[in-house]
């Protein structure tokens, strides 16, 4: 595997894979069995596999936890090996964005609402490097996890309209035994938090099963989520909404194919999950 941190040399390096098919998965590090899983899809289905490691500033907002986000490059370098990644690219944030950088890539419709409401500027800050390590990996596929749905189908809508040349591949969440979707994120948890933790997953296996039985009415749906993180102490309701599977406009009746999405705070950590409801 090699290990790349300047930008033109990654790119460099890209270029002369070519015309074998390369994959990419870019990433913020602290990986799991979640990040791995898109490793994996990628070496199945790519001749070569690059992971970019970035911790990228201009996704955070200014209260959020950019300088203490985890690290462990380390044991990121071990995974990245056993999973089959031949060139793994690890920049700063002043060779991605040197001084002058002017540039912003913004997904207009598709970032508004859920995470793009909570988090304002987020989504402009995935889209622009996204769009920056496309240029860079110089890749035919790009694999990104359901777990975040919306910035999967933000970077749908950007390769849409920009008529960029890869494919995108969603990969399904992975999961604890328990059910918690996997988060770097998940780390911050106490051990009474990691068990609350799981009021999210049980949120939308209430509402599929609701969904199931029948009800059809978003508003029902959406007050039997709020019921079941309302009776867990240390979470905090973000938002919880329902959303056309595909085109990710909110719901009000339900009707196939729906999106549960939401975002709960447990202590001081926010963490999101979804699941598809019907
Ligand atoms: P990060 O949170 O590190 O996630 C990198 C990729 O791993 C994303 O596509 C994410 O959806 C996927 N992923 C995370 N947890 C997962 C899980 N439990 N199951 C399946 N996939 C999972 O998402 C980002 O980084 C950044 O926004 C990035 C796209 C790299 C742009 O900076």
């Amino acid at each position: 595997m090699r290990v790349v941190a300047d930008p033109s040399e990654f790119q460099s390096l890209m270029l002369a894979a070519k015309p074998r098919r390369i994959g990419f998965v870019p990433t913020m590090g602290f990986l799991h069995e979640g990040h791995a899983a898109l490793m994996r899809a990628a070496a199945a289905d790519c001749d070569v596999v690059a992971v970019s490691i970035f911790v990228n500033p201009k996704q955070f907002g200014p209260k959020e936890d950019l300088s203490r986000y985890p690290r462990d490059i380390k044991g990121d370098t071990l995974l990245c090996e056993a999973s089959g990644v031949d060139v793994l690219f690890i920049p700063t944030p002043e060779t991605m964005y040197p001084e002058g950088f002017e540039t912003t890539v913004a997904v207009r419709d598709t970032s508004q609402g859920f995470d793009g409401a909570s988090r304002p500027g987020h989504f402009d800050g995935v889209s622009t490097v996204v769009l920056k390590l496309f240029m860079l990996a110089q890749a035919e596929a790009a694999f990104f996890g359901e777990k975040d749905f919306q910035q999967l189908a933000v970077i749908r809508a950007m390769v849409r309209d920009l008529a960029l040349p890869l494919d995108i591949i969603g990969v399904p969440t992975v999961r604890e035994p328990d059910g918690l979707a996997l988060s770097s994120r998940n780390v911050y948890l106490s051990p009474v938090e990691r068990r609350d933790a799981l009021v999210l997953k049980r949120a939308l296996d209430m509402m599929r099963a609701a969904a199931d039985s029948g009800e059809r009415s978003a508003a029902a749906l959406l007050a039997i989520a709020r019921g079941v993180i309302a009776e867990v102490t240390s979470a905090r309701l973000d938002y919880v909404e329902l959303a056309d599977a595909l085109t990710l406009r909110k719901s009000e009746v339900v009707s196939s194919p729906t999106q549960a999405l939401l975002a709960v705070f447990i202590g001081k950590t926010r963490l999101i999950d979804n699941a598809r409801i019907l």
